[in-house]
C-alpha cells in the first residue's frame, strides 16, 4: 500500500478574526477548525500528518494535543504557503504521496478527499479547484489551448485577462512526494507578495512534462476558508445544517432543522423529537422515543428511552433514566444520576445526587450532595442544606420516604425508609424509618372575638 502524508497548513495569523485565540482554534460545531481538518485527514489513514503551526504555536499544540503519526512543525516566520510546506520536507520524505490541506477550511469531507486523491493518482500532481460566484482574492487556474492546467496565478500577480478566469484554486493539492520535494526546493519569492507560493509548483510540474490533474469540487462550501467572523458564522450554519440533516436521517424529528445547534457529538435513538432552539454541547446521548422541548440546553449527558425533557430545562453532566419527565425549567447539574421513572418539575435544581427509581421532586426544590431512594416524594420547596459555609455534607433519604413541603434537611442527615417529614420542618437530626418526624412551634392560635384595627378619628 502506498503511504500518504497529510500536511495541514495552520501557521497563519488570522488578523481579521480580531482575536487573541489563534484562528485555527476557533470552533465550528463545538470543535476547533484545525481538529475538523485533522479528523478528515485521519479517515484517509495517513502514515503521517504534519501540522505546520506558527502563530499561537504553544496554544494550538496544547489544545489539539499529540497523536500517533502526528508531527508538529513550527514555521517561525510565515513566508508563504510554499515556505510552510518546505518546513515539512523531513516529515513527509518517507511517504509516496502528499496531500496538502488548510487548517482554516473545516468543512472538507474525507469522501471528497478520497475522490480527489483517486482522480489525481495517475499523475504526479493534482489540484482541487472551484468556481466561486466571486473569484476575487483567489489564485486563478490558467489552462492552455488543450484545456490542460498550465499554471496558478495569484490575484495580485494576475493580468487583467487572467482575472477574468472563473476557475480558482482551493489551495488543496495532492502530489507525488519526491516530485513535490524537488519542486519545493526550486521555489522563489519573485512575485507581488514576496512570498514562496506553493501554487508555483504547478508551472514547475508542467515544465517537467507532468500533466496536472484537476478536480472541480462539487460543493464549494467544502473548500470555504475562514478569514473573519462573518465567514466563520456562515460556515457554522453549514456545519449545523449538515448535523441536522444527519439527525433527521438517523430517525429524529426536528421541529425546525434550522433551529438546533449541536456543538459536539449528539447520538440519538429512534423516534426522537427535538423542538426549536435546543443546544447540545459535548457528548450527548438521547435514547429511543426521547422528546426534548423548546429552549433546552443539554451538555455531556445521557437521557434514557421514553423520557421527556420539557421546555427551558438545563442539563449538564447528568444521567436521566428511562420513562422520566424533567422540567419545564428544571436544572440538573453535574453528577446527577436519575435511575428512571422520575418526575423532576419546575424550578428544581439537583446537583451531585442519585435519585432512585420512581422518585418525584416536582416543584421548587434544591437537592444537592444527596442519595435519594426509590419511590420517594419530595414536596414543594424542600431544600437540602448541604453547605455549612465551609464544607459540603450529605443527605440520605430512604426508600418511600415522604418529605413534606417547605422542609429543610440540614446535612449531614439521614431520613429513614418510609419516614414522613411534616411540612415546614427544619430537620437537623436523623429521622427514624417509618415514623412521622416534624418540628413546628406550637400550633397556631386563633382568637375568638378579635377585631381588625380601624382608622383613628372615624
Ligand atoms: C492561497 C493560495 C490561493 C488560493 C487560496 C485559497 C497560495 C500562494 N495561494 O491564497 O491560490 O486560491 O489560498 O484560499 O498558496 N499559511 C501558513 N504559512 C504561511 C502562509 C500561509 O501556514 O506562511 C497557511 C494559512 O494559515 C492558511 C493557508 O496556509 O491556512 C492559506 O494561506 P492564505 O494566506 O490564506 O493564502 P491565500 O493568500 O488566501
Ligand atoms: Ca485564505
Amino acid at each position: 500500500m502506498s503511504k500518504l502524508a497529510v500536511v495541514i497548513l495552520a501557521a497563519g495569523q488570522g488578523t481579521r478574526m480580531r482575536s487573541v485565540l489563534p484562528k485555527v482554534l476557533h470552533p465550528v460545531a463545538g470543535k476547533p477548525m484545525l481538529q475538523h481538518a485533522l479528523d478528515s485527514a485521519m479517515q484517509l489513514g495517513p502514515s503521517i500528518t504534519a501540522v505546520v503551526h506558527g502563530h499561537g504555536s504553544e496554544q494550538v499544540r496544547q489544545t489539539i494535543g499529540d497523536a500517533d503519526a502526528r508531527a508538529w512543525v513550527e514555521q517561525i516566520e510565515q513566508n508563504g504557503t510554499g515556505h510552510a510546506v518546505q518546513q515539512t520536507i523531513d516529515s513527509i520524505a518517507g511517504s509516496d504521496r502528499v496531500l496538502v490541506l488548510y487548517g482554516d477550511v473545516p468543512l472538507l469531507t474525507a469522501r471528497t478527499l478520497q475522490t480527489f486523491i483517486a482522480d489525481s493518482s495517475y499523475t504526479s500532481l493534482g489540484i482541487l479547484t472551484m468556481c466561486p460566484a466571486d473569484p476575487h482574492g483567489y489564485g486563478r487556474i490558467v489552462r492552455d489551448s488543450n484545456e490542460q492546467v498550465s499554471a496558478i496565478v495569484e490575484q495580485k500577480d494576475a493580468t487583467p485577462d487572467q482575472l477574468e478566469i472563473g476557475e480558482c484554486n482551493s489551495g488543496i493539492l495532492c502530489a507525488d512526494t519526491q516530485a513535490l520535494i524537488a519542486w519545493l526546493k526550486q521555489l522563489d519569492n519573485n512575485n507581488a507578495q514576496g512570498e514562496l507560493y506553493l501554487t508555483d509548483v504547478v508551472a514547475m510540474a508542467v515544465a517537467d512534462g507532468v500533466e496536472v490533474a484537476s478536480t472541480v469540487v462539487a460543493d464549494e462550501m467544502e473548500v470555504a476558508g475562514v478569514n473573519d467572523r462573518v465567514q466563520l458564522a456562515k460556515i457554522e450554519r453549514v456545519a449545523q445544517a449538515r448535523i441536522a440533516e444527519q439527525l433527521l436521517r438517523d430517525g429524529t424529528t426536528l421541529a425546525d432543522p434550522a433551529r438546533i445547534d449541536v456543538r459536539g457529538q449528539l447520538c440519538v435513538g429512534r423516534d426522537g423529537f427535538i423542538d426549536v432552539n435546543c443546544v447540545f454541547e459535548g457528548e450527548v446521548t438521547l435514547g429511543d422515543n426521547c422528546k426534548i422541548g423548546p429552549n433546552c440546553l443539554i451538555q455531556n449527558s445521557v437521557i434514557g428511552d421514553d423520557t421527556e425533557i420539557l421546555a427551558n430545562s438545563v442539563i449538564d453532566h447528568a444521567r436521566v433514566g428511562d420513562n422520566s419527565r424533567i422540567g419545564p425549567f428544571a436544572r440538573l447539574r453535574p453528577d446527577t444520576v436519575l435511575a428512571g421513572n422520575n418526575h423532576i418539575g419546575n424550578f428544581v435544581e439537583i446537583k451531585k445526587s442519585q435519585v432512585g427509581d420512581g422518585s418525584k421532586i416536582n416543584h421548587l426544590s434544591y437537592v444537592g450532595d444527596s442519595e435519594v431512594g426509590k419511590a420517594v416524594n419530595i414536596g414543594a420547596g424542600t431544600i437540602t442544606c448541604n453547605y455549612d459555609g465551609v464544607n459540603k455534607h450529605k443527605t440520605v433519604i430512604g426508600d418511600r420516604a415522604f418529605i413534606g413541603s417547605d422542609s429543610q434537611l440540614v446535612a449531614p442527615v439521614t431520613i429513614g425508609d418510609d419516614a414522613t417529614i411534616g411540612a415546614g420542618s427544619t430537620i437537623t437530626a436523623n429521622a427514624p424509618p417509618g415514623q412521622l418526624t416534624f418540628r413546628r412551634p406550637k400550633q397556631q392560635i386563633s382568637l375568638r372575638g378579635w377585631k381588625r384595627p380601624t382608622k383613628k378619628g372615624n
